[in-house]
């Protein structure tokens, strides 16, 4: 699933047909518990889940899968050069550091030539919005260029969420920057089947503005 309006990798078909990743090395980037993971080892890929997180990772575990779980850095990822043919992640990692170009380098590096990396971060037009998923959701209330991350502390001060924005053109110069060719940016509609409303998610919203942006990168 690439996001909360459900959009589907079987459906989609982003990282290929399915029946194409049989045998596949596949790496997935800020895995959490590894449930795309836990999809592609279904499909006859060869999935390693990464996550930066011990306990996400033990969630990972505690669900199952016969696959690597690495607990890593993504902007330092312990593989050779061209260990994988291609690489995914759903909201993983990259909102979450504050140079996603070097993320993105790291992954071009672990990848084949030719190798696909598809990832999905909050659209962000939603930065310019409240979190709410009813009307109060749809009035601008910050500005989209603001770029100072959202950071929430602790009863010392340190900070134990950010969240960092990047504009649309400020994420495919990322892509652009690491070295990748950006071959489509997916902005999937909200469907009618999906009635749920949580957080800033809901059809109100899901069908006048976008929340999830799916890049698409291929390397040469
Ligand atoms: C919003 S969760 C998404 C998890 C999963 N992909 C999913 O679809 O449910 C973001 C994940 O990225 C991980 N993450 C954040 N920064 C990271 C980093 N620098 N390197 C690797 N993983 C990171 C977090 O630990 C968290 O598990």
């Amino acid at each position: 699933m690439w996001g909360p309006e459900g959009l589907d990798e079987l459906e989609a078909e982003l990282l290929g047909p399915p029946e194409a990743l049989k045998g596949k090395d596949v790496l997935e980037i800020g895995a959490g518990a590894a449930q795309c993971a836990r999809w592609l080892a279904a499909q006859g890929a060869r999935p390693v889940a990464l996550d930066i997180s011990h306990r996400q990772l033990q969630h990972a575990l505690r669900i199952g899968g016969a696959f690597p779980l690495v607990c890593a850095d993504a902007g330092a990822l312990p593989f050779a050069d061209g260990s994988f043919d291609l690489a995914c992640s759903a909201y993983g990692a990259l909102p979450f550091v504050a140079e996603p170009v070097l993320v993105l380098r790291e992954v071009r590096r672990v990848l084949r030539p030719g190798g696909r990396f598809v990832f999905s971060v909050t659209h962000p037009i939603r930065w310019a919005l409240p979190d709410e998923p009813g009307p109060e959701g749809l009035t601008v209330s910050s500005s989209y260029f603001d770029r100072t991350p959202y950071v929430e502390q602790d009863d010392q001060g340190r900070a134990v969420y950010v969240e960092h924005h990047r504009t649309l053109g400020d994420r495919v110069r990322d892509v652009v920057a690491a070295g990748f060719k950006l071959v489509d940016l997916v902005e999937p509609e909200w469907p009618a089947w999906n009635t749920s409303e949580w957080g800033g998610w809901s059809p109100l919203r899901g069908n006048l503005i976008p929340g999830t942006a799916i890049f698409v990168c291929e390397r040469d």
